[in-house]
């Protein structure tokens, strides 16, 4: 069974980017193969691991609920519904030379996506099976582990930048993980874009405050600035870069 690591924290945080570096760590770690889901909407984890994606699950959920009301149908006579639909999901996944990658994407909500939900549950179920890791990342809520597509979450890494509204965010978040019985046998905390790599005060205290625990703090670093605004993908930031330091260090603290 895979062990499914979620990054979840408030708009902005990080997220995205150390959700990139942890698939690379585990990729070179070569414990197995690793399955990256990209559960934003607004999805750009493809663009840190540098990599193109051609179809979103949102896109092919969106196709399968208009297929019923269209003239023209573009599921092929003599295939069901179901088995076009696995079809479609397994074109859906991206392989890169290390890791393949699954964007869930959007759809627009009107239709109705029960059926296809449903299959989709099932098909990632699958995918489960053959990965050794799973690493999910998210948009600020905990939608779509909350909604039960994706697999149990093993760990949850909860990324905050240095501000206490950050930490009061990651803080919601982890009670939320409690209320909604995720089962996470691991939740920590990465504090990220910190001043010099340091906490002040006032942030440990909030930490403290909701009683989370701290798995590091990455310094805010501007080769990861300069990369972003020159459309390198993160994850190519040099491996002596601060931001890569700190957050390696955090992930073989990691049950990995
Ligand atoms: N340690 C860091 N030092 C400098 N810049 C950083 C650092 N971490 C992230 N960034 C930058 O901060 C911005 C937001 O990062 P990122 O997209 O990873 O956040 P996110 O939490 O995934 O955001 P969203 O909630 O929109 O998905 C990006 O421009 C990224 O390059
Ligand atoms: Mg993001």
């Amino acid at each position: 069974m895979a062990q499914t690591i979620a990054l979840a924290g408030k708009g902005g945080v990080g997220k995205t980017t150390i959700c990139g570096m942890l698939i690379e760590y585990l990729c070179e770690k070569k414990n197995g193969p690793v399955l990256a889901v990209d559960a934003d909407a607004n999805s750009n984890l493809n663009e840190v691991l540098g990599v193109e994606v051609q179809e979103t699950l949102g896109d092919i959920r969106e196709d399968i609920a208009r297929a019923e009301t269209a003239a023209v149908s573009p599921i092929p006579a003599g295939m069901t519904k179901a088995d076009y639909t696995e079809m479609r999901f397994s074109d859906a996944l991206t392989e890169a030379d290390d890791f393949d990658l699954l964007v869930m994407g959007r759809t627009q909500g009107k239709g109705c996506y029960c059926f296809v939900n449903g299959l989709l549950t099932t098909q990632v179920a699958k995918y489960a099976r053959n990965y050794r890791y799973i690493v999910v990342d998210n948009e600020a809520g905990l939608e779509h582990l909350s909604r039960g597509v994706l697999p149990q979450v093993d760990t949850i890494l909860l990324v905050s930048d240095c501000s206490r509204r950050g930490i009061q965010a990651a803080g919601r978040l982890a009670e939320m993980i409690v209320d909604l019985k995720l089962g996470a046998k691991e939740v920590g905390l990465i504090v990220n874009r910190a001043p010099n790599g340091e906490l002040n005060a006032g942030v440990r205290e909030e930490i403290d405050k909701y009683g989370l625990r701290l798995m590091g703090v990455v310094p805010h670093d501007e080769t990861v600035y300069e990369y972003d605004a020159e459309g390198k993908p993160s994850v190519t930031v040099p491996m002596d870069s601060p931001v890569k330091q700190a957050v390696r260090a955090i992930f073989d603290r990691l049950t990995l």
